[in-house]
């Protein structure tokens, strides 16, 4: 009896007796066959009520554990695989290996992120603190209230339609996007994922910026393509580079963020975007144009997308709610023609059915009713208010060089000091609380000697916070400016 117990594990006191009965036989201390004891010995050793007892064994019956004989009493199940319960299971048994379909897997962060630090200068992120929740809650609360059951089944499959066009008029009216299919995605990641999967073949090349997001290079690189990265200047990539690489390669896709280049802002001119489409038509090579922060542009209008310009169908569109909104929302946006849309439809039927449909009927209402846009309108003063204060802050440390974006969430410095590695500031800083980015991980296509700027974000902090934080930094530089080279 004493190899029996109470395994407190917070269940019933029941279950708790069935685990122990379980884990002995696993253990190879019952075998099949073996007679238990008595519920009567049970009670008695472990002062437990009868009643206990029989529930335990009607739930080791029930999941084919034990047997019950008349007038022999409980036996351990004949059927039972003797391995299993013979052999103990060693805690350095060899574990079995399984051959994944991974390809090839994306960077993997070993520190916690960004949100989790006190100075967070992640250069993507919006400042949650200012989300209207409240007001947010009530569409999603009116979701719930008058539920609409045949939504809240399957189907649907690009997205609840009362988003789908609202969308479609915000990209009409924002961003002169139309005749296209808007596909609700969760995020713009899984939509990037299904086109990667969709478009590309092991050994294929994608073209990248030489900086690019790293997310998304994951994504090729998982679908068994190669990078190929075009040089970029201060205008965003060059074309000549691109074309002579489309020609000496086998380029299958393009992958660009031309309005905010990812990391370094840049807007890539009128004049360059119209050369990399005419290379993508002479070649025919479609172009994903990742507009993720298209609403946060403050010095004039943005361009509008390579997408609002597209006769002969080439450019791939993703934009996202997880700037505007939280990243949280998993709200992507995809607008492809509709034999793309259909194919997309039909690949993410296989993943997972349906997007999250009370979180969209929720967003449509709240688009429908004006407060998508008020929030816009407010959330755009501020991240420019913060922005003005990040560059007259990062002038007064006469540390850093840079060029003033007309629009993102970030700001591409460089220090001015050649000799400081940004990857040890940044692990340096970590350590004082401060999260902060580096050249070194946007190299699309690794380079050993070229790490001297940073990105830094000023959406996610009120002003006196960044100024905190910066001067905690421009303090490290200046101290152990040493041991950073
Ligand atoms: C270049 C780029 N694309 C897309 C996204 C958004 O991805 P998701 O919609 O999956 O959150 C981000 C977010 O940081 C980004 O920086």
């Amino acid at each position: 009896m004493k190899i029996f117990s109470l395994v407190d594990n917070g269940t019933p006191k029941y279950l708790q007796l069935a685990e122990s009965v379980k884990q002995n036989i696993r253990k190879g201390n019952l075998l099949p066959g073996d007679t238990l004891p008595s519920v009567k010995s049970f009670s008695d050793d472990l002062h437990v009520n009868r009643h206990t007892i029989m529930k335990a064994f009607a739930e080791l019956i029930a999941e084919g554990w034990v047997e019950s004989k008349q007038r022999v009493g409980y036996k351990v199940g004949g059927n039972i695989p003797i391995e299993g319960s013979q052999k103990p299971l060693k805690s350095d048994a060899k574990q079995p290996k399984f051959k994944y379909r991974l390809v090839r897997s994306g960077p993997f962060i070993d520190y916690p992120p960004a949100t989790q630090y006190e100075y967070n200068f992640s250069g993507g992120q919006p400042d949650l603190f200012k989300f209207p929740f409240n007001e947010f809650k009530q569409h999603m609360s009116a979701t719930l209230t008058r539920p609409n059951l045949e939504q809240l089944s399957y189907g649907e499959i690009m997205g609840v339609p009362e988003l789908r066009q609202q969308i479609e008029n915000y990209l009409r009216k924002s961003r002169a996007i139309t005749n296209r299919e808007v596909i609700i995605t969760n995020g713009s990641q899984e939509a990037l994922f299904i086109i990667a999967q969709l478009l590309l073949q092991m050994g294929d090349q994608v073209a990248v910026e030489a900086l690019g997001y790293p997310p998304a290079m994951a994504v090729f690189n998982n679908a068994g393509a190669d990078l190929v990265a075009i040089k970029q200047d201060q205008m965003g990539i060059i074309p000549e580079d691109l074309e002579q690489k489309i020609q000496s390669g086998s380029i299958k896709l393009i992958y660009l963020t031309p309005l905010h280049q990812y990391p370094t802002t840049v807007t890539l001119p009128i004049a360059r975007r119209m050369a990399v489409y005419q290379l993508a038509a002479k070649y025919s090579i479609p172009i994903v144009e990742d507009d993720y922060d298209h609403e946060f542009h403050y010095r004039c209008q943005p361009l509008a997308p390579m997408a609002s310009n597209d006769p002969q169908q080439l450019v791939i569109y993703l934009s996202t709610f997880s700037k505007i909104m939280f990243p949280g929302a998993r709200i992507g946006i995809l607008a492809v023609n509709k034999t793309l849309a259909k194919a997309v439809a039909e690949y993410r039927m296989i993943i997972s059915h349906k997007g999250n449909a009370l979180m969209q009927l929720a967003l449509a209402k709240w688009m429908q009713e004006g407060g998508f846009e008020r929030h816009l309108k407010r959330i755009t003063r501020i991240y420019m208010a913060r922005r003005e204060n990040a560059i007259k802050c990062l002038e007064q440390h006469n540390l850093f060089d840079f060029i003033c974006p007309d629009g993102g969430m970030a700001l591409w410095v460089k220090l001015k000091s050649t000799s400081i590695n940004t990857s040890k500031l940044a692990a340096l800083a970590r350590h004082k609380g401060i999260y902060i980015q580096h050249e070194k991980q946007y190299h699309t296509v690794p380079q050993s000697n070229r790490n001297h700027y940073l990105r830094i974000g000023f959406a996610s902090m009120p002003e006196t916070k960044f100024n905190e934080g910066l001067s905690i930094l421009v303090k490290l530089i200046n101290t152990k400016a040493q041991s950073l080279s």
